[in-house]
């Protein structure tokens, strides 16, 4: 790569943004507002959260920090994520939003060291993965140091650093999209600049990229990143099929494309592993910019009504109050469903709000009860990563799946954020304080099965009393999402809430690393 002048371009764009935090909605919460005692225990629930999140930060800079991730059960360190410190770069928004200024202050130290053109680890660079974890932890707390969290920027330069180091980072990994379709490649080879042609990568790892790398273009004035990840973006919008396979139904997709031709090679998918952020962004990417991405929306309603008319959206027999999205195979519907696929409903209410549709919103609080649900049911009060029912009368019925609507398929619990997540949506959207009370719920078993040693750990089994086994795993996301959808739901007075109405000011990455959305600039 050329070396350019960037820091021109950044003193340009990566300035604080004229002075437009007023509230641009009416504030519906006002009625919760005002009534003291709720907001004296959401207070409390908020500064327990955060108590959480600062012990689990101290254990893991006291023993892994700078590697990726902390092993609490022994204080061991890992690396999956290369070796550049992914839970100390994926922590820092939610250090911002918590103004747990020391924890922002070592990490704020620590960035602007990490090497990015070689993988530490010796493994192959995911460009999803650290896009997600790594650029947009930096970009976000860019915008968030740039905007109301100012008085925690470190120097006055820190936020130029961040953007340098973002740049660096998406500059080294640019040779992801030099395929001939320019649909990018996923695991790359840092010691050869290389990558197996001939592996299919899918809808999320080549679909979502391109809120991260569009933020990156702007604060840089340099359109290159957005025009590689949006190239790439719209040929999966308007997916091809080889002529072997069958389309599966409008605006959803197969979960194989061939990065030669650019065409799905089989007709497999769902909402959630493999291309949950695909469809999560189409509907982002409109919130960043509603005149750029139209396209993107239709798209997503096109997704998210194929799903409500096709039967996607399945209701147990046992239990017809649920709704869980299910996969498909080409036209057959298989119930299967997961943690991962739960963001759904938090997706779908942010739809519903920025297009003013009710049946949207309706239809994502209806997923959002029903995952809450899984939660419920379950011996330790957190749900688990894979579930199943049936449409029919079964006859072999067990006792949990009359009861509850679903029976168990994997009982593992790897910290993830999904629920919350969408408990945190359903909270703004409807102000109802029932959501508070179930995402303090959640967060509380969580809190109560997975603090081991100096930290947090992945469990075996949610439905058993002590979670079964400890993985002795601590993922980044824990700090970047699980922690933050828990707190956001609680702070009532956060400056980065999802808005209640059309205008939303920020939008949160699939990594829960919020972006000040390009329109209100
Ligand atoms: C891990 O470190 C914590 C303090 O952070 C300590 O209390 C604990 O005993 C240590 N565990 C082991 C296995 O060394
Ligand atoms: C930021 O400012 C400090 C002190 O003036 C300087 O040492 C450092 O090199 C600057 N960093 C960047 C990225 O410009
Ligand atoms: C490249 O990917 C294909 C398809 O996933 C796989 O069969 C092949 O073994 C890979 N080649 C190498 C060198 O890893
Ligand atoms: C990207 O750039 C190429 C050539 O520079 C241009 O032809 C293409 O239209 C651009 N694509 C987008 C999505 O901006
Ligand atoms: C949770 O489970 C209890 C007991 O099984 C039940 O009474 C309650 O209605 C459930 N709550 C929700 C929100 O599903
Ligand atoms: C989390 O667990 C610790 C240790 O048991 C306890 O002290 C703390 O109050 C718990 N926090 C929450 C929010 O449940």
């Amino acid at each position: 790569m050329r070396p350019r002048n960037i820091l021109n371009a950044i003193l340009i764009a990566c300035i604080p943004s004229v002075d437009s935090h007023h509230r641009s909605q009416p504030n519906l919460h006002q009625h919760t507002l005002h009534r003291d005692n709720n907001i004296a225990i959401s207070d409390y629930r908020a500064q327990a959260i955060k108590e959480a999140f600062e012990f689990a930060w101290n254990g893991y800079e006291t023993h892994a920090f700078p590697n990726d991730e902390l092993r609490p059960t022994n204080n061991k360190s890992a690396n999956t994520r290369n070796g550049w410190g992914a839970t100390a770069v994926d922590a820092l928004s939610t250090a911002i939003l918590m103004e747990s200024e020391h924890v922002v202050a070592s990490i704020l130290d620590f960035i602007p060291t990490i090497d990015f053109t070689i993988s530490k680890s010796g493994e192959e660079v995911s460009l999803f993965e650290t896009t997600i974890r790594y650029l947009g932890g930096m970009l976000s707390a860019c915008d968030l140091l740039n905007g109301p969290y100012q008085h925690l920027a470190t120097s006055e330069n820190i936020t130029i650093a961040l953007v340098q180091q973002a740049f660096r980072l998406a500059n080294r990994m640019k040779f992801a999209f030099d395929t001939p379709t320019g649909i990018p490649a996923n695991l790359l080879d840092f010691d050869t600049n290389g990558f197996n042609m001939s592996d299919p990568v899918g809808p999320a790892t080549a679909g979502t990229l391109v809120l991260e790398w569009t933020r990156l273009s702007d604060m840089l004035s340099d359109l290159s990143f957005a025009n590689l990840t949006q190239h790439a973006e719209e040929q999966i919008m308007h997916a091809r099929y080889s002529v072997d396979v069958e389309e599966p139904y409008p605006g959803l997709l197969g979960s194989k494309i061939d990065i030669r031709t650019g065409n799905f090679i089989n007709a497999q998918g769902n909402w959630g592993s493999g291309s949950d952020s695909y469809y999560e962004y189409l509907i982002k990417m409109y919130v960043y910019d509603s005149t750029s991405f139209s396209t993107y929306k239709d798209k997503w309603v096109q997704a998210v009504k194929s799903s409500a008319n096709n039967g996607v959206g399945l209701h147990p027999s046992s239990r017809r109050d649920l709704t869980f999205l299910s996969s498909w195979v080409g036209e057959y519907i298989s119930p299967v469903s997961s943690h991962l696929a739960c963001f759904a409903g938090g997706n779908w209410i942010l739809g519903g709000l920025v297009l003013q549709d009710q049946t949207f919103i309706e239809l994502g609080l209806d997923l959002v009860d029903s995952c809450f649900e899984t939660y419920n049911a379950t011996v330790t009060g957190i749900g688990p990563e894979g579930w199943t029912w049936t449409e029919d009368d079964f006859l072999d019925e067990t006792n949990f799946y009359k009861r509850y609507g679903f029976d168990i398929t994997r009982p593992a619990y790897n910290l993830r954020p999904e629920v919350l997540e969408s408990l945190y949506y359903a909270y703004r959207a409807t102000g109802d304080s029932k959501y508070q009370e179930w995402s303090w719920r959640a967060f509380q078993a969580i809190n109560a099965t997975c603090r081991i040693g100096s930290g947090y750990s992945a469990i075996t089994n949610v439905n058993v009393a002590d979670g079964g086994a400890f993985t002795n795993f601590q993922e980044s996301f824990m700090f970047a999402e699980t922690f933050k959808y828990a707190w956001l739901a609680q702070a009532e007075d956060s400056k980065v809430h999802v808005g209640q109405g059309e205008k939303q000011e920020w939008v949160f990455s699939t990594e829960g690393h919020p972006f000040k959305v390009r329109t209100s600039q």
